[in-house]
C-alpha cells in the first residue's frame, strides 16, 4: 500500500500515544510466568505485540480482552504446552529473542521462525550464552531462525554483555529466573530497564547497579497489574514533526518518561528544541506529558554511549538533521545495520532520493543541514520506522512523497498515518 504524504502547514493537537511496545511485550510474557492471573491496561495493539501473544497462547497461555483491558492467566508452576506448530514471530525481534530466553528455561521444545527481514537478523548473541547455561539451540547457518530451542533445566552463569542490547539482556534475565544459582550479567547492560524495573514490580529479587545485574535463580513471579505507559519511541515521529512545522504545537500525555530511553529528547533539547517535561506519576516507570512547539533547530555530535536511549529514534533523527542548522554525527550505531532493514543503509538512500547529501559511515551519518527536502518515492524496505520517519520528511517537503510498503507502520503503531492526518486537518 502507498501512503501520499504533502508538506502541511497546520500541525496541532492532543495525540494519545499508544502503549509502549517494549513494556508490552514484556507485560504479556512476565504476565504468563506469575502464578495467578494479571490485568494489563493499554496494551499495545499492534502486530508485533499480537506476535508474542500469538506464540504464548501457542505455549498453552490464556490470555483474554475487553477494550483497553487485557488478562494473562499465568503458567506457574502449570506444565506448558509443547507446540504442535511453528512459533511465528513476524517481524518482531522482541518476540524471537525473549521468547528464546523463556522457552530455554521450561520443559519443552518449540521451533521459531519469522517473516523475510527476522530471519536474516543476529540470533548467536543469545543462543551462546543460553547454550552456556543449559539450553539445547538450534540455528540456520549457526546465526539465524528458523531454529529449535529444547529448554530444561539450566545453570546460572557469569556473563559479559558483547552488545548493548535489551532484548539479549532480558533473554538472560528471564531465563536466570529458573536457573540454578545466581547469574551474574556484566559488560554492555546500560540500555532500556523495563526489564529490571518491571521484575521488581512482580515480587522478584534483582539488583543492579552501573557494573552488574544480579539476579539469584528458581523464583517465581507475583501477579501484579501494569498499566503500560505511551511508547516514547512513538512519541518521537511527533516530536520530530513539531519542531520542523512552524507554528505547530502538540501536547502528549501519559509517555513513558524513563530515562533509558529518553536519549532522543535529550538530543532534540541540544539542538534547540522547545520542549516542556513534566513527570506525573512513577510506578514503575516515570511517566508524564511533553509539550512542543516549533523551533530552529541546530546541528549535534550524537556520542556512542548515547546510542542505546536512542536506537530506534535515528532514522526520523536523521531527518531532524538534514534540517537543523550545521552538522550533525552520529557514531557507534552499526547496532542500525541489524534492525528490521540495515537502517543506515535504508535512511542515506531515501535522504538522497529527496535531495539531501549525506555521508554514511560504517557505525554512523553525517550530515550538514538545513537541505531541501524534495517530494519523493520512498522505500521503506517494508521497516516501521522507516516509514514513520519518512512520513515526517514528507511533512516538510516541496511536492508529495509517497511511502511504499506503508502498512509496515502496523507493526508498532496501526493508526500512525490516521493520527497524522487528524493532526494536519
Ligand atoms: C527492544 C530493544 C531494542 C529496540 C527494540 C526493542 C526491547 O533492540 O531496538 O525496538 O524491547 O528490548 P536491541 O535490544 O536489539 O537493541
Amino acid at each position: 500500500m502507498i501512503e501520499i504524504v504533502k508538506s502541511c502547514s497546520r500541525f496541532k493537537g492532543n495525540p494519545k500515544i499508544p502503549g509502549d511496545k517494549s513494556i508490552s511485550h514484556r507485560s504479556l510474557i512476565f504476565g504468563a510466568l506469575c502464578e495467578g492471573t494479571i490485568e494489563i491496561l493499554d496494551l499495545l495493539e499492534s502486530a508485533d505485540v499480537q506476535s508474542t501473544a500469538r506464540c504464548l497462547s501457542q505455549l498453552g497461555v490464556k490470555i483474554r480482552q475487553s477494550g483497553n483491558r487485557t488478562w494473562v492467566e499465568g503458567m506457574g508452576n502449570r506444565s506448558w504446552t509443547h507446540p504442535s506448530s511453528d512459533l511465528d514471530c513476524g517481524n518482531s525481534g522482541t518476540t524471537i529473542r525473549l521468547l528464546m530466553g523463556l522457552i530455554s528455561g521450561l520443559a519443552i521444545q518449540a521451533t521459531l521462525t519469522g517473516d523475510s527481514s527476522l530471519v536474516q537478523r543476529p540470533m548467536k548473541r543469545i543462543a551462546e550464552p543460553l547454550i552456556k547455561m543449559g539450553a539445547k539451540i538450534t540455528l540456520t547457518r549457526e546465526d539465524f531462525a528458523p531454529m529449535t530451542v529444547a529448554g530444561g533445566s539450566l545453570q546460572a552463569v557469569e556473563y559479559s554483555l558483547p552488545v548493548a542490547s535489551a532484548q539479549l539482556k532480558t533473554a538472560l534475565i528471564i531465563a536466570a529466573l529458573s536457573a540454578r544459582g545466581t547469574t551474574v550479567l556484566r559488560g554492555k547492560i546500560h540500555s532500556r530497564d523495563h526489564t529490571e524495573r518491571m521484575l521488581a514490580h512482580f515480587g522478584i529479587r534483582i539488583e543492579s547497579n552501573n557494573t552488574e545485574i544480579r539476579i539469584p535463580g528458581e523464583q517465581s513471579l507475583r501477579p501484579n497489574a501494569v498499566q503500560v505507559p505511551g511508547d516514547p519511541s512513538t512519541a518521537a515521529f511527533w516530536l520530530a514533526a513539531a519542531s520542523l512545522i512552524p507554528g505547530a504545537e502538540l501536547k502528549l500525555e501519559k509517555v513513558s518518561l524513563n530515562p533509558t530511553r529518553l536519549g532522543f529528547v535529550r538530543v532534540l533539547e541540544r539542538m534547540g528544541a522547545d520542549l516542556k517535561i513534566k513527570i506525573t506519576g512513577e510506578n514503575p516507570e516515570p511517566v508524564g506529558t511533553i509539550e512542543v512547539r516549533s523551533a530552529p533547530l541546530k546541528g549535534t555530535r550524537i556520542l556512542k554511549e548515547e546510542i542505546p536511549s536512542l536506537v530506534d529514534e535515528l532514522p526520523v533523527l536523521a531527518v531532524l538533521a538534514s534540517q537543523a542548522q550545521g552538522v550533525t554525527e552520529v557514531e557507534g550505531a552499526e547496532e542500525l545495520r541489524v534492525k528490521e532493514s540495515d537502517r543506515l543503509e535504508a535512511l542515506a538512500s531515501n535522504l538522497r532520493v529527496m535531495g539531501v547529501e549525506v555521508e554514511v559511515r560504517a557505525d554512523g551519518f553525517r550530515i550538514e543541514g538545513p537541505q531541501r527536502l524534495q517530494g519523493a518515492r520512498i522505500k521503506t524496505q517494508k521497516d516501521h520506522r522507516i516509514a514513520m520517519a519518512f512520513s515526517v520528511a514528507g511533512m516538510v517537503a516541496n511536492g508529495v512523497t509517497e511511502i511504499e510498503d506503508a502498512e509496515c507502520v502496523g507493526v508498532s503503531y496501526p493508526e500512525f498515518y490516521k493520527t497524522l492526518r487528524e493532526l494536519t486537518q
